[in-house]
């Protein structure tokens, strides 16, 4: 086949609005839900954001969540760590599964094995629903963004002490320039001193979410390092995860990385 017509079957940008299904994304992509096992992407970054959040201490008053898709398990460590946390994303859609768990709604996608994984992590006897509960209440707002927008996060004017931002920047830029800005633009949003923490998937053209196919932007370690050095972040974890480790992989990269850079702080 050739590149012309793969590309043709992806989507992207506006598309998302049309094509991307949270419930099945929920229930193809983020695998591993019901029994979170070894060798599958979720109980790696849940690993990864417990170690950051729990033993390296990073803490604060507001984090943000970019491209928070429907999703949740991101901000379950992050949620003992700081004291004010928005959610955010492009599609309404996704807005609206993170309202139904927030609200603690039926309908809402069920996140307690997830969760319950977190508890395990931590180990200080908590339980699903009391982590839940206190989670629910320190989530302020789900907002719109966009990160090809300036500013990327409508309906608030505030400074973060931390960003947080999975599997997000590389569906949403199409080429490295916008990259840049978009990395960019989230450091515009931060404090200083203030923290970044991506998870970020090199060298992958696509994912897969079904039968559907979104465009990915092909990126480098190079290229995310200069993305973040050009922000004006100094880069404090960069740990690298081959794609071999992963069986639940549904796209074609060849690696998963969890970042953590510093913004400078002459640079508020
Ligand atoms: C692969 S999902 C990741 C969702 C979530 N962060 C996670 O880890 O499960 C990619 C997300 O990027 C969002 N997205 C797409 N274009 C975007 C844009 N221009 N600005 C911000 N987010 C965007 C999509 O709506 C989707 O929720």
């Amino acid at each position: 086949m050739s590149r012309h017509s793969t590309m043709a079957k992806e989507c992207s940008g506006e598309g998302y609005k049309s094509h991307f299904k949270p419930r099945e994304y929920f229930r193809s992509n983020l695998r591993g839900l019901q029994r979170p096992q070894e060798g599958n992407y979720l109980p790696w970054a849940l690993k990864m954001l417990h170690q950051v959040f729990s033993h390296s201490g990073l803490h604060g008053q507001r984090l943000l969540d970019v491209g928070s898709g429907p999703s949740i398990y991101q901000i379950l460590s992050a949620g003992e760590a700081f004291d004010d946390i928005y959610l955010s994303d492009f599609i309404e859609l996704n807005r609206n599964e993170l309202r139904l768990w927030l609200d603690n709604s039926p309908e809402a996608l069920n996140w307690s094995p997830i969760i319950q994984y977190v508890c395990d992590l931590e180990a200080n006897g908590d339980t699903c629903e009391s982590k839940s509960e206190r989670l629910r209440k320190k989530v302020q707002s789900v907002l719109p963004c966009d990160v090809n927008q300036d500013p990327p996060v409508c309906g608030i004017d505030l400074t973060f002490d931390c960003i947080l931002t999975t599997l997000c920047l590389e569906c949403a830029c199409m080429d490295i320039e916008k990259y840049h800005q978009a990395v960019a633009r989230l450091a515009g949003l931060m404090k200083a001193g203030g923290h970044l923490i991506m998870v970020v998937v090199l060298d992958e053209t696509f994912y897969q979410i079904g039968n559907q196919r979104f465009y990915c932007l092909t990126l480098s370690e190079a290229t995310v390092r200069e993305a973040l050095m050009k922000a004006g972040l100094s880069i404090t974890v960069f740990e690298k995860c081959s794609r071999s480790e992963f069986a639940d992989a549904y796209a074609n990269f060849t690696a998963i990385v969890f970042v953590v850079a510093q913004k400078n702080p002459e640079k508020e």
